[in-house]
């Protein structure tokens, strides 16, 4: 029986595969490539010695999804296939929508029609909204989302709760992430975004000379350096939960959140620093205007991870760092290098 990944060959995705394949894990990869490259499924095979089956498919191709459920055995799916840039969201909520919730659900009626009822699903702690006070916890109310991308992550969490309400046979974990960073340590695999919206690819996109200084979005925020904070989370211990929850949702039903994260808050001018220090590389930055929709704290409670998954994230700031910069310096234009 095979894992069936959606979007594993993006960046969280293909970092999911190489742990899945080393637990002993079979798999099976859909990706349609809107943001990513096949390459990257590759580069997994390279680092585990392992060989798996992927397949180009859209999520919202119900003939395509059939097709691949009857050539494997599939028992669960890891739910990655998304659209995610929150700017781009607001100009296209319609494409927004049509991907990440049209997609959502074709992809919940293929595996109910092929009986499949085991789901891991990446959410995000953006649907904890503004509302709720740090750190955030797996029991707070949800808040309100500031962009269409936040929001079909909090309408999919609901998709998902009435899916098991009204077939408790399913099997639903909601996994809230924070902020994932850093890379394969072979620096073989990594995030390879064709603009940086996101601060750790602006400073690695700095580092390697492609832009010229980080924009810092204020300094006025009611933080102890002014700056905001977020709770860093190296993407291997993202992967790596994702095992955990694997293992935790096979084998039974019910519906159960967990927030990946670190627990631990670090600001804008903080991670700039440990950045340089880390690699050696003087990273010049400005402050900007605050950018709209941002807030000032986001950091996670992960108690809950640790206690029923067993699972807690290891590697720190300095690790993220390094390993960022590893892959960007290896590879320059992503994939395309
Ligand atoms: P990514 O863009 O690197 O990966 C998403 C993958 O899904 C890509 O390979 C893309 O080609 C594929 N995809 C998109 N639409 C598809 C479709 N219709 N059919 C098939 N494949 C499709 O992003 P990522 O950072 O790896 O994020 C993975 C998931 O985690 C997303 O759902 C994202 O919203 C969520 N998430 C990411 C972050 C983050 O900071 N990276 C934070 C919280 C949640
Ligand atoms: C953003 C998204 C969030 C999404 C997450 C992961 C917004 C409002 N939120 O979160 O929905 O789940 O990415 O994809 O976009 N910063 C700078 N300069 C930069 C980039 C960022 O100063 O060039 C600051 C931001 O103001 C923030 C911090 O760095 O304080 C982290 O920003 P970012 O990496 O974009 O993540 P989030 O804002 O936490």
């Amino acid at each position: 029986m095979s894992i069936l990944i959606t979007g594993g060959a993006g960046y969280i995705g293909s970092h999911t595969c190489v742990e899945l394949l080393e637990a002993g894990y079979d798999i099976v990869v859909i990706d349609n490539y809107v943001n990513s490259c096949p390459e990257s499924l590759e580069r997994v095979k390279k680092i585990t010695g392992k060989d798996f089956p992927y397949y180009e498919c859209d999520i919202r191709d119900r003939d395509g999804l059939d097709k691949v459920f009857a050539a494997q055995k599939i028992e669960a799916v890891i739910h990655f296939a998304g659209l995610k840039a929150v700017g781009e969201s607001c100009q296209k909520p319609l494409e927004y929508y049509d991907n990440n919730i049209t997609g959502t659900l074709t992809l919940l009626e293929a595996m109910r029609a092929n009986g499949c009822k085991t789901i891991v699903f990446s959410s995000s702690a953006t649907v904890y909204g503004a509302e709720n006070q740090v750190p955030f916890v797996e029991t707070m109310k949800t808040g309100t989302t500031t962009n269409p991308y936040g929001t079909t992550k909090l309408y999919i969490e609901g998709i998902l709760q009435d899916v098991y309400k009204a077939d408790n046979d399913w099997s639903v974990v909601l996994l809230r992430y924070f902020n994932p960073v850093g890379a394969h340590e072979s620096g073989m695999i990594g995030e390879a975004p064709s603009f940086p919206n996101n601060l750790m690819p602006y400073i690695s996109q700095v580092a390697v000379g492609k832009r010229e200084c980080v924009n810092v979005f204020g300094d006025c925020y009611d933080t102890p350096d002014g700056t905001g904070v977020r709770d860093y989370i190296h993407v291997v211990d993202l992967a790596k939960g994702h095992v955990n929850a694997i293992q935790f949702a096979l084998g039974r039903t019910g519906v159960e959140i967990f927030n990946l994260g670190t627990g631990h808050g670090v600001s804008v001018i903080e991670l700039i620093k440990a950045f340089s220090e880390a690699n050696g590389i003087e990273i010049p930055y400005k402050i900007v205007e605050p950018r709209a929709g941002d807030i000032a704290y986001c950091y996670a409670n992960c108690d809950k991870a640790q206690r029923v998954l067993g699972w807690k994230a290891e590697r720190d700031i300095k690790k993220m760092c390094e390993d960022t910069w590893r892959w960007q310096k290896n590879n320059p234009n992503g994939y395309n290098s």
